[in-house]
């Protein structure tokens, strides 16, 4: 058994195990003509239901052989020009070579002596990130295991700096459109059923500004204590970005937290064309950034950053084993400092490997190209009468609803819109997302692949229709 502990000795099995896993992935990915197999739930469950975990194969080829059956032939395959769903996108190699590297050296980013180098690196690309985002000198941060726990994160230090005779007065201001794990981290967090305030979007999704003063003022006058405001740069479902110079003036005159949730718009800070989008971010108290949603980078990769590394205390605690007190007066850097977690993957070497192979406008110019594309595919929709498309992209995210001429019930039209993405999806010919604007089934196109065409997205869009007019076709014969 130890011929699979990796040390000095399995160097050469080692070498030989990667390789051939890297042979098959690369085989995968160049032969895979479709997003999805379509598998259902029903087809691959005794697939992996038969398999007897006590009963090991004992070789990494015949692990590698089953692997094809349990996983590798089903996945759904984010690098396919056609999977146009979720905030998921496209890997860079560099930084699929530094997952490989940061496993295998399997250091562990809570204290400097089980990392080194790998903390000094981290705080690197954490000072870089701040630095594009204009946070000032004493700015800080620490990588996270994606934006749910970076928006966790920032909502505990600003309810720490709020907190004052209790949680229950706390409020925290957050538009309608808003991440989901804002309202789960109040719940986290302590505070009440009410703490977080929904402060309605205009057309474009952008938090109004006015009801966001309108709910302060009303807030301050019923004794309550305004705890943060989360402003979305880059929403999940429509990537509108609220109106960041504006709430950092409200922020200022109430004086309450700023935390700007840039897990998806956090693209732009490489943007080589379209940085001007996210200016006002550099007024924020925090800020959430996705590197694996659009810095190219695989999962997990985020990191939350603060404008007052003080700030940062109060998730801090001391343990002997680990990293007593008097290693801060030693000067010894220790992330666990400053983290929810202890033990930690060195997820930064990704987005390490990426900037010094490709550099940031590399990457910038990856993220211009999706948004670019996104105008493009909101082109076709506008001037399509098959459908009606919800606002222009900010980002990269086009939100739209097939809505035949002869068809006026708009339950129906749900029914055939939720019909077309379903049997899209059970096709493999494509994947794209689905959400509800004013209570209406909608479909989502998330576009983060630059290997995405025009005439991909024209594609999909006869695609969903051919399986809307399906049902509806479908449809009407049961009716008669
Ligand atoms: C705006 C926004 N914030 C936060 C998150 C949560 O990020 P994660 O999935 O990395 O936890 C998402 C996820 O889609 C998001 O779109």
């Amino acid at each position: 058994m130890r011929s699979h502990l990796l040390n000095g000795l399995t160097a050469e099995h080692y070498r030989s195990s990667v390789t051939e896993g890297v042979e098959r992935v690369a085989a995968k990915l160049a032969t895979t003509d479709r997003p999805f197999t379509g598998v259902t739930v029903d087809a691959l469950s005794p697939t992996i239901d038969a398999i007897d975990l006590d009963r090991p194969l004992g070789d990494t080829v015949a692990v590698l052989d089953e692997l094809e059956d349990v996983y590798l032939r089903d996945a759904v395959y984010f690098h396919h020009p056609r999977y146009l769903a979720h905030l998921n996108c496209p890997v860079v190699i560099p930084a699929v070579l530094a997952e490989a590297v940061l496993s295998a050296v399997n250091s562990s980013l809570d204290t400097w002596d089980q990392s080194a180098g790998g903390t000094l690196i981290e705080r690197k690309l954490i000072d870089w990130t701040a630095a594009r985002i204009g946070l000032g000198p004493a700015a800080d941060g620490v990588f996270t295991s994606g934006g749910t726990q970076s928006n966790l994160q920032a909502l505990l230090l600003a309810r720490e700096e709020a907190k004052g005779d209790g949680l229950a007065k706390l409020r925290v201001f957050a538009s309608e459109v808003s991440h989901f794990s804002v309202r789960k981290s109040a719940k986290l967090l302590g505070l009440g059923p009410d703490a977080v305030v929904t402060v309605p979007v205009d057309h474009d999704k952008r938090m109004q500004t006015v009801a966001l003063a309108h709910e302060l003022e009303r807030c301050r006058q019923d004794g309550l204590i305004p705890m943060a405001v989360v402003a979305t740069a880059g929403t999940t479902d429509f990537g509108s970005i609220d109106p960041l110079p504006e709430i950092a003036g409200l922020c200022a005159q109430y004086g309450v937290w700023m935390h700007v949730d840039a897990a998806y718009g956090c693209g732009l800070l490489a943007s080589l064309k379209y940085r001007d989008r996210v200016d006002g971010i550099e007024r924020a108290d925090s800020v959430t950034v996705d590197y694996h949603k659009s810095f190219f980078q695989p999962v997990s990769s985020s990191a939350v950053l603060v404008r007052d590394a003080a700030t940062l205390r109060h998730a801090t605690y001391h343990a002997e084993y680990l990293n007593p007190r008097r290693m801060v007066l030693e000067r010894i850097p220790n992330q666990v400092d400053k983290s929810l977690q202890t033990t930690r993957r060195f997820d930064a070497l990704k987005l390490w490997m990426t900037l010094r192979t490709m550099g940031a406008d590399g990457i910038g110019q990856l993220f211009d190209e999706v948004c670019d594309l996104a105008r493009e595919g909101w082109k076709l929709l506008a001037a399509d009468p098959r459908y009606d498309v919800v606002v222009e992209p900010t980002l990269s995210t086009l939100v739209f609803r097939y809505v035949p001429a002869a068809v006026t019930d708009p339950a129906e039209i749900d029914r055939a819109n939720l019909y077309a993405r379903k049997a899209l999806f059970a096709s493999g010919d494509a994947v794209v997302a689905g959400t509800e604007v004013g209570g209406r089934h909608y479909l989502k196109c998330t576009l983060l692949n630059p290997e995405t065409q025009t005439a991909d997205i024209a594609a999909v869009l006869d695609l969903i229709a051919g399986h809307a007019e399906q049902y509806l076709g479908e449809s009407l014969d049961r009716a008669s």
